[in-house]
C-alpha cells in the first residue's frame, strides 16, 4: 500500500517533534513536508529543530527542508493532510487557509476548536462527531478537524465511561500540568524550579467548553452535553505528562468498584478498528495508592506504537462531601496522547471512514 503523503506545520516545536518522531516509523502516513517559522525555512529539519526527545531524531525526516507554512507549498509534496502544531495566533489563519486550499487539517491548537462546523475529536470519544464532514468533504473540498487541549483528553477519556453508565451531574477538577503543555519557551526555569504556578492562562475555560462538546450530540449541529464543569489549573515542574485530581457527582448511584470496571470495560472506535495507534486498553486502571505518577505512568500503551496514548486512572473512591460523589486521580502524556497521537489517531480514522 502507497503511504498517504503529510505535512507538519510547527514540526520543530515540542508537538511538531512528536509527530516527527511518531510519523517516522508509521505504516500508513509518511512525512513529505515540514513547515516552521520564517526564521526556520530552508534550513534541514536537524539544523531547524532543537531536538529534546530521548529519541533520536530520524534519520530521513532530519533532511527535509524546511517550508514555509503555505498551501502551495504543501501541494507541491502531493500531500493532501496537514498536521497543525502552529502556535494558536498563527494557525487560526493558516489552518483556514490550508482547508480552502483542498487540504484535509488535523489540528492541535485551540484557534478553530469551538467553531460551528469542526468536529472535536478524541478518538475513543466521539468518533461519530465525524460525520460534520461528510458534507464538507464533497466535491474535494478541504476541512478542519481538531483534538482538544491536552488536559481535557485525559480528563474526557476517564469520564466519558462513567458518563455512558451512571450520567455525569457535576465535574470539579484541579490539575497539576507539566512544563511541555507550555512549548520550548514557555516558562522559564528561574520561574518554575522550587516553585509552582497557580495559573495557565485561558486554560480552565478552554477545559469546561471543550469537555461540554466533546461529551454533546451532534444532529446537524453541535449541542453541549448539560454537566456543571469547574477547573483550577496549576503549572508545575514535571516535564511531560498532565495529571488530574477529579472530583465528580453521577445521576445513578455510582460505587468505586462500578467506576473502575466500567472504566476497564471501555473501548472506542480506534480500539474496535484495530487502528495502528489504538492503545489496548485505552483507559488503564491502576490499584496501587500512590499511583499514577507522570514519571512511571506517563507512557502506558500498549502495544509499542501507542506508548503514551493511554490515560491512567488511580485512587477511585467514593467522596461523601458530594451527592453520589466519586474522586480519582487521571494521568496522561500531553504531548502524545494530549496532541500529536491524537492527532495521528483522528488520521488514521479519517482514513479508515474513508474521509482522507
Ligand atoms: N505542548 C503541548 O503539550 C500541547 C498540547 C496540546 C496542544 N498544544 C498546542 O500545539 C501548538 C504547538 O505547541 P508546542 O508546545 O509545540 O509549541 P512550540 O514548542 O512553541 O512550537 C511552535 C512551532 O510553531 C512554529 N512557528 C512559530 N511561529 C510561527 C509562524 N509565525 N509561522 C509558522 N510557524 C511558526 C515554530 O517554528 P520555529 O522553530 O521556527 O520557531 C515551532 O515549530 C500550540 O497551539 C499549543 O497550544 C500543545
Amino acid at each position: 500500500m502507497d503511504k498517504i503523503k503529510v505535512g507538519i506545520l510547527g514540526s520543530t516545536g515540542l508537538v511538531g517533534q512528536r509527530y516527527v518522531s511518531m510519523l517516522s516509523s508509521h505504516p500508513w502516513f509518511e512525512v513529505a513536508a515540514v513547515s516552521a517559522s520564517s526564521a526556520s525555512v530552508g534550513k534541514s529539519y536537524r539544523e531547524a529543530a532543537k531536538w529534546v526527545l530521548d529519541k533520536d531524531m530520524p534519520e530521513r525526516e532530519s533532511e527535509i527542508r524546511i517550508v514555509g507554512a503555505k498551501p502551495t507549498a504543501m501541494k507541491a509534496e502531493g500531500i493532501g493532510l496537514v498536521f497543525s502544531a502552529l502556535p494558536s495566533e498563527v494557525a487560526k489563519a493558516v489552518e483556514l487557509e490550508m482547508a480552502k486550499a483542498g487540504l484535509a487539517v488535523v489540528a492541535d491548537t485551540s484557534a478553530h476548536r469551538m467553531d460551528q462546523h469542526v468536529p472535536l475529536i478524541i478518538p475513543e470519544v466521539n468518533a461519530r462527531h465525524l460525520i460534520a464532514l461528510r458534507g464538507q468533504r464533497k466535491n474535494g473540498k478541504g476541512f478542519i478537524v481538531t483534538g482538544p487541549n491536552c488536559t481535557t483528553i485525559g480528563l474526557a477519556m476517564s469520564l466519558k465511561p462513567i458518563h455512558s453508565e451512571f450520567g455525569l451531574r457535576r465535574v470539579l477538577v484541579s490539575t497539576m500540568q507539566a512544563l511541555s503543555g507550555a512549548g520550548f519557551y514557555g516558562v522559564p526555569s528561574m520561574a518554575i524550579i522550587d516553585n509552582l504556578i497557580p495559573y495557565i492562562k485561558n486554560e480552565e475555560e478552554k477545559i469546561a467548553q471543550e469537555l461540554l462538546k466533546i461529551l454533546g450530540d451532534y444532529k446537524g449541529s453541535f449541542s453541549f452535553a448539560k454537566i456543571k464543569v469547574g477547573a483550577s489549573c496549576h503549572r508545575v515542574g514535571v516535564l511531560d505528562g498532565h495529571t488530574e485530581a477529579v472530583f465528580l457527582e453521577t445521576v445513578k448511584n455510582a460505587s468505586p468498584e462500578g467506576v473502575k470496571e466500567c472504566m476497564r470495560r471501555f473501548e472506542g472506535e480506534p480500539q474496535k478498528l484495530k487502528l495502528p495507534s489504538a492503545p489496548f486498553p485505552p483507559v488503564v486502571v491502576r490499584e496501587e495508592p500512590d499511583r499514577p505518577q507522570p514519571r512511571l505512568d506517563r507512557l502506558s500503551g500498549a502495544p509499542e506504537r501507542a506508548k503514551g496514548m493511554a490515560t491512567v486512572v488511580g485512587r477511585v473512591r467514593a467522596e461523601s462531601a458530594l451527592d453520589n460523589g466519586i474522586k480519582y486521580v487521571v494521568l496522561s502524556h500531553n504531548t502524545i496522547r494530549g496532541a500529536a497521537g491524537n492527532a495521528i489517531l483522528i488520521a488514521e480514522l479519517l482514513k479508515a471512514k474513508e474521509l482522507v
